[in-house]
């Protein structure tokens, strides 16, 4: 009897089938940089269309796609002057529609990168709000200043924008001075004002209608700023200056408790939406740099329910190039630990704002930071080149673009510049990487694409290209989707983990990060009890796929596994 209901509850638990995006891998493409069909040395969305295929041979079925709509290209576009045109060096809505269609032929989801917390100067609602024009007075925050001692007009408070200097600019015309938590040509958008969350939704509705399958939400913890609009104190960073946004602490106006009102109220209108339609998941993933407890409340509080997915950015902001497997094995579990089990995991380790991975924690452990990824249950999201290993590109002042490193200058810009991770891809080792036939491009192509490019990591016999491909494969097994996950630092050097399931194949983990041989000893896993195969390796690494091991092996420097376990015969 007890067996029988055991064997429904084992159905009930896995019988289930997870939606289309759950175990997902979501390929980021920085439309600039991927490909350039029209030789303008600026990529756009006819060259993302012929690229489809690549995308679709490295086993990804979903892809994000950073801002193609109009914009004067500030902050490359993240800064949009129409949400409904699209970028005129990137298409058309019609070429858009050309790369949806065949997207879709080729089962490749489309997620659009929607920027609500502000727009560009351009934009017509902010040349409108500039005149007063009716119905458009109140749509970005707009303050009187105050008079200083001498007399001399200034700013309602001390907040700083995102990209350093003061955040808020003093307009003649209107007289009044404007909020911008990034760029001065980003002018934040009022969410207060109910017009402009309803322009909003029309905005999502539209691509919606277009075919969309969600939305990246970019830049949630800016959404609101302290009503009062009170001064931040400052931190006890001793580096910072007075114009470095860390100068001071966000406590007013980083994620305010009306953000995540307004997440919740756009998850019901997407989940609205499927339901009007085709009851297809409409995905949201948000983007905020948050602490651990404020990062996982954009999922939801319980009652309601928030974004599918919003980024996990510890393994990018917590670790570095001295972390031990002890702090990688302490950030995953911070993670895992706060993220209440209803949810979907998530691993992001690069971006189009940091330094890419290989040159963040050093190219030798590409390999084993790809397989971690891929590992650990939930969504995997990959960042465009990281398939292929690339690092950052060396771009001389000269050839900066980002306006961090512009607002930086030439003495500081190299710490902090974007440009680094957002150069083109490196496809083959014809002119410019095979980017572009253009006689220059955007960004300079970084220097190592002679060696490091797609065309010759699909020749050579390993391959970080090669391990990818298989461990989107390796997605695909039961345990690999369903299975329980611990992870297990041996020593400072050594980080493990296991994935189970009762009655499947176990699988574990293990990364040597240090530069020296180790003896590794799995016995610490009660649940390995047979033989381990080897089923991936990082690139020459010393034992080749389908070694036997038993508990004990050797791993060389910065060699990274994965085994496979047999399930017990007897339990
Ligand atoms: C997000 C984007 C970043 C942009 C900022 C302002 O953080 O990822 O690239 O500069 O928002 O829109
Ligand atoms: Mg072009």
């Amino acid at each position: 009897m007890i067996g029988v209901k055991c064997l429904f509850v084992v159905i009930a638990l896995y019988g289930v089938s997870a939606d289309w995006w759950e175990h997902e891998v979501f390929y980021q493409i920085y439309p600039r940089s991927f490909a350039d069909s029209d030789g303008d040395g600026v990529g756009d969305l006819i060259g993302i269309k012929q690229r489809l295929g690549h995308i679709k041979d490295a086993g990804i079925n979903s892809t994000w796609i950073s801002p193609i709509f109009k914009s004067p290209m500030v902050d490359f576009g993240y800064d949009i002057s129409d949400f409904t045109q699209i970028y005129s060096e990137f298409g058309t809505v019609d070429d858009f529609k050309e790369l949806s269609d065949e997207a879709a032929r080729l089962g490749i989801r489309l997620i659009m990168d929607f920027v609500p917390n502000h727009t560009s100067d351009q934009h017509e609602w902010f040349q409108l709000s500039l005149n007063r024009t009716e119905g458009y007075e109140d749509f970005y925050v707009w303050v009187n200043g105050t008079l200083d001692s001498e007399g001399n007009l200034q700013p309602p408070n001390n907040w700083i924008s995102n990209f350093g200097n003061g955040a808020w600019t003093y307009d003649e015309g209107r007289g009044q001075f404007y909020l911008h938590q990034f760029s001065p040509k980003q002018p934040d958008l009022n969410m207060r004002n109910p017009k402009v969350l309803q322009a909003l939704k029309d905005v999502m509705k539209f691509w919606l209608d277009i075919g969309v399958s969600g939305f990246r939400v970019d830049a949630i913890p800016f959404f609101y700023e302290d009503i009062e609009l009170r001064d931040e104190p400052r931190t006890y960073d001793p580096t910072a200056t007075p114009n470095d946004y860390k100068y001071l602490n966000h406590i007013y106006t980083l994620n305010q408790p009306e953000t995540y009102d307004l997440i919740y109220e756009w998850r019901e209108f997407l989940d609205n939406y499927s339901r009007e339609t085709d009851n297809v998941t409409r995905i949201m993933m948000t983007e905020a740099y948050a602490d651990i407890q404020e990062t996982v409340l954009y999922y939801g509080d319980g009652e309601r329910k928030g974004a599918h997915l919003t980024f996990n950015f510890f393994l990018l902001t917590d670790l570095n190039i001295n972390s031990t497997a002890y702090d990688f094995m302490f950030t995953i579990n911070k993670w895992i630990s706060y993220l209440p089990v209803q949810y979907v995991s998530n691993w992001v380790v690069g971006n189009h704002d940091n330094p890419r991975v290989g040159s963040r924690m050093g190219a030798e452990r590409i390999d084993g930071i790809n397989m971690l990824v891929m590992f650990l249950p939930g969504v995997g999201v990959t960042y465009y080149g990281e398939e292929i290993g690339m690092l950052d590109g060396y771009v001389s002042w000269e050839d900066t673009k980002d306006p961090i490193g512009l607002t930086a200058g030439p003495q500081k810009y190299q710490a902090v510049s974007r440009d680094i991770e957002r150069t083109p891809f490196q496809w083959d080792d014809s002119k410019n990487a095979g980017f572009s036939k253009g006689n220059s491009t955007w960004l300079p192509v970084a220097s190592n694409y002679k060696t490091l490019n797609l065309k010759a990591e699909k020749e050579a016999s390993q391959s970080h290209y090669k391990i990818y491909q298989q461990l989107i494969e390796l997605r695909k097994i039961t345990t690999m989707k369903e299975g329980e996950l611990i992870v297990k630092a041996l020593n400072k050097n050594v980080l493990t983990a296991l994935r189970y399931l009762p009655g499947h194949e176990s699988y574990v983990y293990v990364f040597n990060i240090g530069a020296n041989t180790e003896l590794v000893d799995l016995s610490h896993y009660v649940e390995i009890q047979n033989q381990l195969e080897v089923v991936l390796t990082s690139v020459d690494a010393s034992l080749p796929k389908g070694t036997q091991v038993s508990k004990q092996f050797n791993v060389g420097p910065y060699e990274a596994y994965i085994l496979e376990v047999s399930p017990a015969t007897t339990a």
